[in-house]
């Protein structure tokens, strides 16, 4: 699908969709149906409500008009819901489109921005999970988009496409089952995007490569499991050879079933979405990849599968990690923030600029904040406040938690020097849960996103986040 410009004044190429405002009807004026539409309107039979679209053929050109609701309540999501409708709307029927979209700014925004985010939810609400049905789903007919508009801005357009890209390849990752999706199917999918870009580097850790690290706190992960673990490096060069390097560490556990501390069997089969960390590291090197910024990326991936068995961990185990830090593992569902503990010491040795893991860390995120922002947790204030604006940029919202001293108590053990889950039961879960990485993290400045109720929605699948915000954070460091 192609997206261009063209001014009010050129010619209009395939249906002009109208923005209509229940309170502003500026952008029908001029059409030929204008008076026509406004009767309609006025007598309730086209609909001025948010997101609903309504196809009018009466006039020189067909025109699709789309309510917008009313001008002073159109905000972010708003401009996001009417944007999906319409795509989804107009998949099969329309082939080329024009609109207008200087009307479509809402307030503390600006065109450039209206722009990158109309395209990047067109391109990711055309997104549809296939792969494993026998019927595919019919082809998108879309093919042109027209922005109607004198403020040109050929990479607002760019970055949009950019980012959605990389967010249908995190959600497509994710809506994969685990039995096609394991950390060996994950290190192959990293293997390929270097093989297609020469700024791309591989290495991929075997279980060998690691227990010669001394990574003992991701093996006993992926101890219980016949799927073989894989920590995949994935290096991105678009800068000076010489620069630091900035690290996304990304939990990819291609099933969690909580081994042989085992989940309840209801909803189980949602924990193939338990590597939508690893999904959304790689969905952003996808987007560095169309974007070529000049900066270092390293991903750091964490692939493994939780299952019990009898070479399964067990609790009371003590396990010592890559750190020499020892770990009594009280409760072997809470494994990510074992394999992440080692791929975080492992990050050391590049010396990072930052390291920001991703994971679907806990399930008390979801208790605390709901499924709508993803936790920031940083040691560093700078780094937090830089997360947390590029999540208000790209419109991929965060929200801060702490990591005082006072929670440290809840993770000692008198067996270990760290136990994996707090010792007040189910009392700030993801704050605990991030504490305990943050032991692994006292070498560099580094920040963790526990997206647990952001990387996917129930069955309507993975999201792609945070795949937006984490682009706009790199961007922003590229700037610098
Ligand atoms: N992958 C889960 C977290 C999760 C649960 C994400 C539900 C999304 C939805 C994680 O490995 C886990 O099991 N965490 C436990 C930790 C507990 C045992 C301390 C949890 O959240 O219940
Ligand atoms: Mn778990
Ligand atoms: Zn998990």
């Amino acid at each position: 699908m192609n997206f261009i410009f063209a001014t009010p004044e050129q010619a209009i190429t395939g249906s002009l969709v109208v923005p209509v405002f229940k309170d502003d009807l500026c952008a029908l004026s001029g059409l030929s149906a204008e008076a026509q539409i406004k009767t309609l309107i006025e007598q309730e039979q086209i609909s001025t409500k948010a997101g609903v679209v309504t196809p009018f053929f009466n006039a020189e050109q067909p025109l699709i008009l789309v309510g917008a609701g009313k001008r002073e309540k159109f905000s972010e999501n708003e401009l996001l819901k009417l944007v999906q409708n319409l795509a989804v709307t107009l998949k099969e029927s329309q082939a080329q489109l024009s609109l207008l979209v200087d009307v479509l700014v809402p307030e503390k925004r600006d065109i450039s921005w209206t722009l990158t985010q109309i395209t990047q939810q067109w391109l990711s609400s055309l997104y549809s999970y296939d792969i494993t049905k026998s019927e595919k789903t019919p082809v998108t007919k879309t093919e042109l988009l027209v922005f109607i508009t004198e403020n040109t801005n050929d990479a607002a357009v760019t970055l949009g496409q950019a980012i959605a890209n990389g967010m249908n390849v995190t959600k497509q990752l994710g809506d994969l089952p685990s039995n096609i999706c394991t950390p060996t199917y994950l290190a192959k999918f990293a293997a390929k995007l270097a093989e297609q870009h020469s700024e791309f580097e591989i290495e991929v850790l075997e279980e060998t490569d690691m227990e010669a690290l001394g990574m003992g706190s991701f093996l006993s992960v992926s101890k219980g499991s016949d799927e073989a673990a894989k920590l995949i490096v994935l290096q991105y060069q678009g800068g000076e050879a010489n620069q630091a390097p900035h690290v996304l560490v990304g939990k990819g556990l291609t099933f969690d079933s909580g081994g042989i501390s085992l989940k309840p069997g209801a909803g189980m089969e949602e924990m193939k979405y338990d590597m939508g960390g690893a999904a959304a590291v790689l969905g952003t090197m996808h987007v560095l990849s169309e974007l070529k910024p000049a900066l270092n990326v390293i991903a750091i991936i964490a692939a493994a599968e939780n299952m019990p068995s009898a070479r399964a961990s067990k609790p009371g185990d003590v396990v010592t990690s890559m750190s020499g830090k020892t770990i009594e593992i009280i409760n072997t569902d809470a494994e990510g923030r074992l394999v992440l503990a080692d791929a975080l010491t492992y990050a050391e040795r590049f010396n990072p600029a930052s390291v920001v893991d991703i994971a679907t860390l806990t399930g008390a995120v979801i208790v605390g904040l709901g499924v709508h922002p993803t936790a920031v947790y940083a040691n560093d204030d700078n780094l937090s406040s830089e997360l947390l604006a590029a999540g208000n940029e790209s419109w991929d919202r965060g929200w801060p938690m702490p990591l005082w001293d006072d929670y440290a108590a809840e993770i000692t053990s008198p067996f270990a020097d760290l136990r994996n889950t707090g010792s007040i039961a189910r009392a700030g879960g993801s704050i605990t849960a991030a504490m305990f990485l943050k032991a692994f993290a006292e070498k560099y400045t580094w920040a963790h996103l526990d997206i647990a109720g952001t990387a996917w929605q129930g069955s309507k699948g993975a999201t792609g986040r945070p795949v937006p915000m984490l682009t706009q954070y790199l961007l922003a460091k590229q700037a610098e």
